[in-house]
């Protein structure tokens, strides 16, 4: 019989949601805290603590994703709630941390009411989920599944020159634990939409069934650094000019594939980057998403098409990079219709959705049957200070993760 008295406590989620905000946070420009960064160990340290006192066993793997287990009757194959605890420069307070300290809200109504479930459960925070930092995104999961091998994510190098198994090592997050020793039965990850559907047909929550897929590159221009004064234009191997060429291509990617195809260069760099010299060198990155893989593919091609193009237009060397690619999932019917029904049981209107943005569940998914919940985010706003979803919508997906959880255990489990 279902319980619906079990119910989590928002004042400890939204204490904690506020107390990790403040770690990173820079005045008036959000919350920066990136993997491995002195505040993200600060973070990961809170988490452990608050992990303890709930009475979890907290393990730490090679590439420092954090798990905290909460014993079952048995030792079978544990339900797991995860998302992460790094952001992105200038984000808000929700984006991964919400998914996290929810799952820990549950643990804590669960003990509250000395409930015991035949498996354990697990709290998981993935390390590098945004990717700002190291590439690809998505790192910790993506090792825990074992299509990034952690050999390789040791010697990855971030944008400020930091390699990633020395920053682990110095923030002492190296675990011993070998990746991909909790094997869960079950993923489900509770995270705020980031995207405008929920907040503008007001529906309270998203069942998502699906997550884009995402095709990270980096570009390098290489032209001839010149004298801004004395270069006449028709002399000019620019590497800016054509940078700036490339972007307005990539946004063309977007606007000639249409539907669901999002196109985005978000990090751009020249050098020498001195008001008075021609680049010589441009680097920007580019984003490419669309939750229809040859579509996605089709996105890629046009890209290598127009650096071809500008490469033969401006006299430069154009050379692209893969960072990352991780193909559209649907996630599991089973899972979904879990998510489905304890939304209706607590009366809670939902609808299904494809997130745009990339989480954690869709490497998961790759391993076991895994699903998402979403709350809405106001005017769609996230990875951005003015990220924001209210106290009582952040307390209606936790509990529909609650009562998910409760549901699944009992599926898999005479309790
Ligand atoms: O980039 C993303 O979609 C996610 O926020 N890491
Ligand atoms: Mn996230
Ligand atoms: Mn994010």
């Amino acid at each position: 019989m279902r319980d619906l008295s079990v119910k989590i406590n928002s004042l400890y989620l939204l204490d904690n949601l506020n107390a990790l905000a403040q770690i990173g946070a820079i005045d008036g420009e959000g919350v920066t805290r990136l993997a491995l960064s002195e505040a993200d160990k600060l973070a990961r340290h809170h988490l452990k603590n608050w992990m303890e006192e709930l009475g979890l066993e907290v393990r730490i793997d090679q590439v420092g994703n954090i798990f905290g287990i909460r014993p079952g009757r048995t030792n079978s194959s544990p339900v797991m709630l995860g998302s992460h605890i790094d952001t992105v420069i200038g984000a808000g307070k929700l984006d991964g941390c919400y998914g996290v300290l929810a799952g820990l809200e549950c643990v804590r109504a669960l003990n509250e009411k000395k409930i015991e479930t035949n498996r354990p459960i697990v709290v998981a925070a993935y390390t590098n989920e945004e990717g700002v930092r190291y590439q690809p995104g998505m790192l910790g999961s993506s090792a825990h599944v074992g299509i990034l091998p952690v050999n390789k994510a040791m010697e990855i190098v971030g944008i400020d020159g930091s390699v990633f198994g020395k920053e682990l090592e110095r923030i002492g997050f190296a675990g011993t634990m070998p990746c991909g020793e909790i094997r869960p039965i079950v993923y489900l990850e509770l995270h705020i939409e980031q995207g405008p559907v929920l907040d503008q047909e007001q529906i309270p929550l998203g069942v998502v069934d699906g997550v884009v897929g995402i095709s990270w590159w980096e570009v390098t221009i290489t032209g001839s650094a010149n004298h801004a004064g004395t270069t006449p234009i028709e002399m000019r191997h620019d590497a800016g000019l054509s940078a700036a060429k490339m972007i307005i291509l990539v946004r063309n990617i977007a606007i000639s594939i249409g539907g669901n195809q999002r196109a985005t260069c978000g990090m751009v760099k020249f050098h020498p980057n001195a008001i008075n010299v021609i680049p010589g060198k441009s680097i920007f990155t580019v984003d490419l998403r669309n939750d229809n893989e040859e579509l996605l593919g089709k996105a890629e091609r046009m890209l290598g098409d127009y650096s071809r193009t500008v490469a033969q237009e401006d006299g430069v060397t154009i050379e692209l990079k893969m960072l990352e690619k991780v193909p559209p999932v649907h996630f599991d019917e089973k899972v979904i219709s879990v998510l489905e029904k304890a939304s209706d049981a607590l009366g809670i209107r939902f609808r299904r959705m494809v997130s745009g943005a990339g989480h954690d569940a869709q490497l998961m998914a790759g391993v076991c049957p895994a699903a998402m919940i979403f709350v809405p985010s106001l005017d769609g706003i996230s990875h951005s200070p003015r990220e924001f979803t209210s106290p009582e919508s952040l307390a209606l997906g936790a509990n529909a993760l609650l009562q998910a959880l409760l549901d699944i255990m009992k599926i898999n489990d005479v309790d």
